[in-house]
């Protein structure tokens, strides 16, 4: 039977295993898939284990995505623009690697969500690698402009740097977006559970009427983002957990050919 996983560390929380299982079997595929613990040393030498005992593919979490890049030996163009993998394909002798995180954060924001990024403004919180796996895919869907807003600056200005020639994309710094107000937030920074939005350091305005708040981080119930932008009056809210599905749909298709659907899943996911 092929054998698929999900390697990181910690890696027990990870609900991919279930979202394969339901894909494979409403798609009718024959498949493993497990979670795999990688020491934090050890990333290159589970891979090779994984591979020996017969493992095709692997999605990659938390922290070892760049280390999954330099892995693999050929790359998708989306895997070579964000300097990251989350998902590895065998191809027989060498690691094939991809980047499906913006195209399902995409898939999940305009399909799911209803979201239109065309001619809004949106806003990026953050500048670290979630936020650098994001932003081409936006540009693509030509927003009026994309601010990437991050604590340190210098930052987020490389990001708009590096990623002008693709569209309107520019850096302000966190205490200069007072008075701006965005169509479409997103928090790409690491403020994840267990933390909270530190006061003053985004302006409170940032949201336009109607305008969506969106994490890349899910729970069960509002994360500290969503809460925060709740507090502003935003009452359109989504978390990850739809862009989750959605980049594991994408790696399910790279590596079987065959592109599950994925509104069953949800609520699979949300008990
Ligand atoms: P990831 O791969 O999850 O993006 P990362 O590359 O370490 O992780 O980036 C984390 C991002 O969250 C950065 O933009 C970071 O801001 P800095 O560049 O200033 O470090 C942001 N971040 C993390 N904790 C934060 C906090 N408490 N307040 C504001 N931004 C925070």
């Amino acid at each position: 039977m092929d054998r698929y996983a999900v390697i990181g560390n910690p890696v027990a929380h990870s609900k991919s295993p279930l979202i394969h299982a339901a894909f494979a079997e409403a798609t009718a595929q024959t498949l493993t898939y497990e979670r795999l613990l990688a020491p934090l040393d050890g990333f290159r030498d589970t891979v090779a284990r994984f591979v020996a005992e017969g493992g095709k593919g692997l999605n990659v979490t938390v922290p070892f995505k760049l280390e999954a890049f330099a892995l693999a030996r050929e790359h998708s163009a989306r895997a070579s623009i964000a300097g990251a993998c989350n998902t590895l394909a065998w191809r027989g002798d060498h690691w094939y690697g991809d980047n499906t995180d913006g195209a399902g954060l995409l898939r999940d924001l305009v399909h799911n969500v209803g979201a239109t990024i065309a001619g809004r403004d949106v806003l990026v919180l953050g500048a670290g690698g979630a936020a650098r796996g994001i932003v081409v895919p936006l540009l693509g869907e030509s927003p009026r402009r994309l601010v990437v807003a991050n604590r340190t600056h210098t930052k987020a200005m490389r990001l708009a740097t590096e990623f002008a020639a693709d569209g309107p994309i520019v850096a302000i710094e966190p205490a200069a977006l007072a008075g701006a107000r965005f169509d479409v937030v997103i928090n790409a920074t690491s403020i994840g559970l267990g933390s909270s939005v530190p006061r003053d350091l985004w302006p409170a305005t940032l949201f336009a009427p109607g305008a969506l708040a969106y994490d890349l981080v899910y729970a069960n119930g509002p994360t500290p983002f969503l809460r925060w932008a709740q507090e502003q009056g935003v009452t359109r809210c989504a978390d990850g957990l739809g862009m989750l599905i959605e980049q594991a749909a994408e790696s399910f298709l790279l590596w079987r050919g065959v592109r599950p659907q994925t509104a069953p899943v949800f609520p699979l996911l949300r008990t």
